[in-house]
């Protein structure tokens, strides 16, 4: 018998829980709150009620899923931090309570860490082939955007990031100059399928290092658009597929040119890519594309484990669990990095 674990995500506007059994996932729900959608981002009032109105369901249903009683649970892992105060408190207080009433161990899991352990799911009766040691991990997500090099299940190191805005937030501040709903990534990946990628260019960033900047993409978008809507009133309804495609290749590139130098510096040829925006089709073909073009072994997360889910979160605290890496019950949440 294997060790069970309830994985619990409350971070940002997602609320999940899941069930594993050893690195095996036997649940995985995820209630997403539509209530945000036409705010344009994530309002943290309503994303924390959200929660608190979601977590008793969404957990009821990951144990029904996973056939399991709630007493063979043997741990609770739950995200600690980075997100939205508020979220996260649902999810810590919900795990230390559920904890303390079945007298058994709660485990802290950074949900960056959790993005990029997400490589080790396994699912179903086919063993997933996994990322070896040491391996760099594109974390692109709403909130960040980092090159991590990974030497283990605990240790990482940052070696490049933005400077400003995250790539997620890049793609969901274009959707919304062209009034897209939000989050507008997945829309702008949608419409970017049927345009040309190089109808438009717009000015790639020039950061040092293995660091990024989008905010100056983002306000060249803004400008481009302002100036074209000046001369036709309907350019972005008449263009908006060759908008999307344009946009996005600016952001995959600048992604990819930043991880290229990454693996020539550190000579690792192991990639892989994390967080919500490695569900962007353009960003895995081109992942995808380096096994050819630069030798490298990739590894693209299946969908579901892309975007924030509490599979990611109870594989990082099975890890933990193996080395009675526990918490105690009076640890708070953190917000940032
Ligand atoms: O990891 P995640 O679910 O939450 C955070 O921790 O931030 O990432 C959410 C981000 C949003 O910015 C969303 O627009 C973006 O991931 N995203 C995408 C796609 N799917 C989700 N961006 C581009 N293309 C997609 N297909
Ligand atoms: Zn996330």
């Amino acid at each position: 018998m294997g060790i069970y674990i309830l994985g619990i995500e409350t971070s940002c506007d997602d609320t999940s829980a899941a069930v594993l059994e050893d690195n095996k996932v036997l649940a995985n729900v995820i209630a997403n709150q539509e209530v945000h959608q036409n705010f344009g981002g994530v309002v943290p009032e309503l994303a924390s009620r959200a929660h608190q109105q979601n977590i008793i369901p969404v957990v009821e249903r990951a144990l029904t899923h996973a056939k399991i009683n709630k007493k063979q649970i043997q741990a609770v892992a739950f995200t600690n931090g980075p997100g939205l105060l508020g979220s996260l408190l649902v999810g810590t207080s919900f795990s230390k309570s559920f904890a303390l009433g079945l007298n058994i161990p709660i485990i802290e899991v950074n949900h960056i860490k959790a993005h990029i352990l997400a490589h080790f799911i396994q699912e179903g009766c086919v063993i997933r082939e996994v990322p070896e040691f040491p391996f760099l991990c594109l974390l692109v997500s709403g909130g960040h955007t980092q090159i991590v090099r990974v030497e283990d299940y605990s240790k990482m190191e940052i070696i490049g990031q933005t400077i400003d805005d995250a790539a997620g937030e890049a793609f969901d501040k274009a959707a919304k100059i062209m009034g897209l709903t939000y989050p507008g990534g997945p829309l702008i990946d949608k419409y970017a399928g049927q345009g040309n990628p190089d109808a438009f260019s717009f000015s790639k960033p020039n950061v040092p290092e293995l660091n990024y900047s989008f905010s100056g993409l983002k306000t060249s978008f803004l400008y481009f658009l302002r100036d074209n809507l000046k001369k036709n009133p309907s350019f972005i309804e008449e263009n908006r597929d060759n908008l999307c495609a344009s946009i996005q290749k600016a952001i995959v590139e600048t992604l990819m040119d930043k991880l290229k130098k990454a693996s020539v510096q550190t000579g690792i040829k192991q990639i892989a890519i994390a967080g919500g925006v490695s569900a962007n089709s353009s960003l895995r073909q081109a992942i995808v594309d380096g096994e050819k073009l630069y030798g490298w072994k990739t590894f693209v997360p299946d969908f579901a484990y892309c975007t924030d889910n509490a599979a990611m979160v109870a594989i990082a605290g099975y890890y933990k669990y193996l080395k009675k890496d526990f918490a105690s019950q009076n640890i708070s949440p953190f917000t940032r990095l």
